[in-house]
């Protein structure tokens, strides 16, 4: 449910000197406020966002003016930036300006083209490069254009699905990895028949552990995980359905009904997130950057 009230612009942070960081009335997520992102963060403030990151998965930061050389350069304060990993030769010749680091998240066409992968409608949960061997860590998402309705991010708490599985299903998945995979779907399963030399793909363990916090956390998704290795296609799928079920159940999630100017960054580490539907007929654009993990995955 939206219930804050869309605001039609911008305003510029006034510089308080006052970091305010409160969590968000969500299972996850907090509200940092009194930073205007464009200026270099003091160490102190850098080490108090990542600690109230760690703690609430999910960072927001409102009335933000930030161009996308902005954008880069906060991400960069936080870690090293990645690269999509699709850099579309459309979106840079649409907007040549555009650096490498930033992705286009939209659902806009320039001259019939979209400005890379096309990010229409509704998408399932996720969590962001799974199918890749090094996953990256963050996502920071900047609201530029956004819809009259609907085009929420949900962020779901998978600390929490973790510790609600049943400890008999805990247990039989101690040791399991799952495929995770990359078929360029918005709202469908993974295809049966997936041709593997074609698509990116990777096996990680059912459950990681988080390096900084020490926590675990359920690692698969509706739209990304394919199977849960060592099982009958049948008995995996039922498996599946039962983790997808706890994974996305309301009591964990929070929905992020966005405003110009919101910047949001979410631990792809411990939380998956989806797209609400939106009309088709408006514009939906937000930029994206992120940082990138230093290694694979850990059980
Ligand atoms: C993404 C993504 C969700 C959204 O950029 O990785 O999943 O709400 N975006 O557009
Ligand atoms: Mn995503």
């Amino acid at each position: 449910t939206c219930f804050n009230l869309r605001r039609s612009g911008v305003f510029p942070m006034t510089k308080e000197g006052i970091v305010e960081i409160r969590a968000l009335d969500a299972p996850i997520g907090a509200e940092v406020k009194g930073l205007d992102l464009r200026e270099a963060l003091e160490p102190e403030t850098r080490d108090r966002i990542l600690k109230a990151w760690y703690d609430r998965q999910v960072l927001v930061f409102r009335d933000q003016v930030l161009e996308p050389e902005d954008q880069v350069a906060f991400t960069k304060q936080l870690g090293d930036t990645g690269m999509p990993r699709l850099p579309s030769q459309a979106v840079r010749e649409i907007l040549p300006e555009l650096p490498p680091e930033v992705m286009i998240v939209s659902n806009v066409r320039v001259d019939g083209k979209p400005l890379g992968l096309p990010h229409d409608g509704e998408m399932w949960f996720h969590s962001d490069m799974c199918y890749a061997e090094v996953p990256h860590t963050a996502t920071l998402l900047y609201a530029v254009d956004l819809p009259s309705k609907g085009g929420d991010t949900l962020f779901a708490d998978m600390y929490a699905a973790h510790e609600r599985l049943r400890p008999e299903l805990r247990m039989k998945l101690k040791e399991s990895l799952a495929l995770q995979v990359h078929d360029y779907k918005r709202t469908d399963r993974p295809a049966r028949d997936l041709d593997q030399s074609k698509i990116g793909n990777y096996a990680h363990p059912v459950f990681i552990t988080h390096p900084e916090t020490g926590r675990k956390a359920l690692y698969v998704n509706r739209l990304m995980t394919a199977r849960i290795e060592g099982f009958d296609e049948m008995v995996s799928d039922q498996i599946l359905d039962e983790l997808f079920n706890v994974s996305e159940d309301p009591s964990i999630i929070y929905a992020h009904c966005w405003c110009p100017g919101d910047l949001v960054m979410w631990d792809n580490r411990c939380v998956n997130h989806a797209r609400t539907d939106y009309p088709a007929e408006e514009r939906r654009l937000l930029r994206r950057t992120t940082i990138v993990g230093k290694e694979a995955p850990k059980a």
